[in-house]
């Protein structure tokens, strides 16, 4: 199994103070959206924690209201699907486990809220089991056969099984258009979705850094304090 270092220059929000790039964030929400989001749910994502990417309060109603989530048809009873507000979660592409499989070759797309923490280096993982599929090698074909991709199957060195069941889901340059002037590579909109896959994971994360900074102040604070006030008791005791 490979494993790669990530995209060139690596990801804003990564080192002691790594920021969220709330743009790439946005972009990596559009990718999920137009590309992910066919197959992939997102259970532990709600609607209105898409305000933490910049959007205005107006703007997150109307974004819900793009997406369908089941719902009770409050006259009949009947199961409905109804526009989301932004207090609904995000929806499951498919109506249950077995739809899923039937229609991914018997495997079942997993939800990617927390997959980023789920991989060991999960946000690179993501992005190099995006660009990483290839042709299976001579070498491979030659020497250990049965390693090739069995009916619905895609070689991919990044992914632990090597064949995946996930046909290559980012392909050509330009799969989605951005607003934002920013040229839709292949590698860009990997990069930019596991950017937004890892603030799923880790919504606080930036928070969580600040945070790790303030105690350190404050136990140095504290230290040169005991410092101090040791030498202050002791004084008179030569
Ligand atoms: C698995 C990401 C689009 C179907 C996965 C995994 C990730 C992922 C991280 C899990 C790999 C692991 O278990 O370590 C994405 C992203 C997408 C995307 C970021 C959008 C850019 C799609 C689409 C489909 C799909 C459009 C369906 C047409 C699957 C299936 C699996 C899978 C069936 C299970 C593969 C297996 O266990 O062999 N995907 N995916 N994915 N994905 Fe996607």
């Amino acid at each position: 199994v490979l494993h790669g270092d990530g995209p060139e220059g690596g990801f804003s929000f990564e080192g002691g103070l790594g920021r969220w790039d709330i743009a790439q964030l946005q972009r990596g929400y559009q990718v999920y959206k137009e590309v992910c989001a066919a197959c992939h749910s997102l259970d532990y994502v709600a609607f209105r924690n898409l305000e933490q990417l910049g959007y205005s309060e107006d703007q997150v109603k109307a974004e819900a209201a793009s997406w369908q989530v089941p719902g009770i048809d409050p006259d009949t009873g009947d199961s409905i699907m109804r526009p989301a507000l932004p207090t609904d979660y995000f929806p499951s592409p498919y109506a249950n486990d077995v739809a899923a499989a039937a229609a991914n070759n018997n495997a079942i797309p997993p939800d990617l809220s927390l997959m980023t923490k789920a991989r060991p280096d999960g946000t690179n993982y993501v992005y190099h089991l995006l660009i990483g599929y290839q042709e299976p090698s001579e070498t491979l074909a030659t020497n250990l056969p049965d390693a090739l991709p069995g009916p619905g199957l895609y070689h991919n060195p990044y992914f632990p099984n090597l064949n995946i069941a996930m046909a290559p889901p980012i392909t050509s340059d330009g799969q989605v258009s951005y607003n934002d002037g920013t040229e839709a590579t292949i590698e860009q909109m990997s990069e930019d979705v596991s950017a937004f896959l890892t603030w799923t994971a880790e919504p606080s994360l930036i928070e969580r850094k600040e945070t790790g900074w303030a105690v350190l102040l404050f136990v140095l604070f504290a230290t040169i304090l005991a410092w101090f006030a040791k030498k202050q008791v002791w004084a008179d005791i030569k």
